[in-house]
């Protein structure tokens, strides 16, 4: 196995690190590149800019996932204090066995200093000195033995993408997926001081009685990782079809929309559409014995119907498989495809999200109206009174539905229905 190393601080991890990874790999004949972040003082001062070596290697991890043609060694971490190169160089040849010579990747911004490493010539006999480009384009020649490769330059570095997340500018694109995810989870760099989380955050005023008009969600936003946002759509995406899938990207959007609208935490609403349809791919067995864990009792007409149940197993499978344990997530999926005289604030904006996302055909103009843009007759108002009566018209629109193609109505959703009549909205 021929393998090349990239240290770095990974201060942190950027698409300039990975793409010249592929670039090593693709065009030397390397089977493994080995990134080997570097010690770094925690006692450094300025320390919006230092993140623990376990965030460091978190989002080298998270960033290369399923990629076996890279990997991570924390020896200089493990080490701490100042690593010589020629050290790690010793070290990975002794334990990772290379065939021939191991590739030193070295960005050009270092290559005129090299000849001032400690025990340079060394590296040279031991390693094949790569030189990548960072600042200059063409050939240089340098006076020891080594390789230049003609990478094209991406100009972001980890102080630049560090300096945009202190200012929340435009910086989750220029790091792979995974780093972001553990940034934005950790709030690190100083991120969170900004905008993000202050909108997350935000809830209505309390009207003029003193009342809040909608109890909130239970978990707090803080508690519904991005991670686990990203971990769920993924499995959403591999389960479903492609347009059952945007079908529950679009619930989730709205879903998330409609919290932040009425009060809610939106994680808790985008969780609950991005999954509410996981159920619909499974056979009629399944669904029985998912729905049947739930511990309520399985109605004659879901027996009769078990696609009804698609809901009730969704909840189910996020219980068990992905451990969410919130109660209001948990019914308001269970909830979405029958509905409950029980539902709380969350399943009724699941509800009205599932019913009249963008991508539905045939939605009323004033649903629409009032559930994508708040706008209309439907809307306005305190925010309590607002959900009801939107979700009431598209609760009364989907029966109507139903009784129109003659379809059975379960005993929960006429129990419902008695309920929002018995309300004044
Ligand atoms: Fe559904
Ligand atoms: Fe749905």
């Amino acid at each position: 196995m021929r393998y090349a190393i990239l240290g770095g601080s990974f201060n942190p991890i950027h698409l300039g690190h990975l793409f010249l990874a592929d670039t090593v790999l693709s065009s030397l004949n390397y089977d493994r590149v080995i990134l080997v972040p570097a010690f770094q003082s925690p006692f450094k001062p300025g320390a919006l800019d230092v993140v623990s070596a376990r965030d460091r290697l978190d989002m080298l991890a998270a960033s290369i996932a399923g990629d076996p043609r890279l990997t991570i060694d924390d020896c200089e971490i493990r080490r701490e204090g100042v690593s010589y190169t020629i050290d790690t160089l010793d070290y990975v040849i002794r334990r990772y066995l290379p065939e021939g010579k191991p590739g030193l990747i070295l960005g050009d911004d270092l290559a005129a200093d090299f000849p001032r490493w400690r025990r340079y010539t060394e590296i040279t006999g031991q390693a094949d000195l790569i030189i990548a480009r960072r600042l200059f384009s063409g050939e240089h020649s340098y006076p020891y033995p080594c390789r230049q490769i003609k990478n094209e330059v991406m100009t972001i570095s980890s102080a630049m993408v560090r300096e945009h997340i202190a200012v929340d500018g435009g910086w989750r694109y220029l790091v792979p997926a995974g780093a972001r995810s553990i940034i934005e989870d950790r709030g690190l760099y100083g991120l969170g001081g900004g905008t993000a989380e202050a909108v997350v955050n935000e809830r209505p005023p309390a009207d003029e009685a003193g009342k809040t008009a909608l109890p909130q969600a239970a978990v707090p936003a803080e508690e519904i990782s991005r991670e686990l946002l990203v971990r769920l759509e993924n499995a959403a995406r591999e389960s479903l079809s492609s347009g059952r899938f945007l079908h529950s990207r679009n619930t989730a959007l709205l879903t998330w929309d409609l919290c932040r609208r009425f009060g809610m935490d939106p994680r808790s609403g985008y969780l609950a559409g991005i999954t509410h349809d996981l159920g619909k791919p499974l056979d009629e067995k399944t669904l029985l014995e998912l729905a049947g864990r739930d511990g309520g009792e399985i109605t004659r007409l879901e027996r009769k119907k078990p696609s009804l149940l698609h809901g009730r197993a969704a909840a189910v499978l996020l219980r068990e498989r992905f451990g969410i344990h919130n109660k209001d997530i948990l019914e308001a999926v269970a909830w979405h495809t029958e509905g409950s005289a029980d539902m709380g604030p969350l399943g009724k904006a699941l509800y009205i999200a599932d019913k009249i996302e963008v991508s539905r055909e045939g939605v009323e103009p004033e649903l629409r109206e009032a559930g994508l843009a708040g706008t209309g007759p439907l809307a306005g108002g305190e925010p309590g009174e607002a959900l009801d009566r939107l979700f009431a018209a598209v609760l009364d629109e989907t029966v109507s539905f139903l009784k129109s193609k003659k379809m059975d109505l379960s005993e929960e959703t006429l129990r419902l229905l008695e309920k929002m009549k018995g309300k004044a909205v």
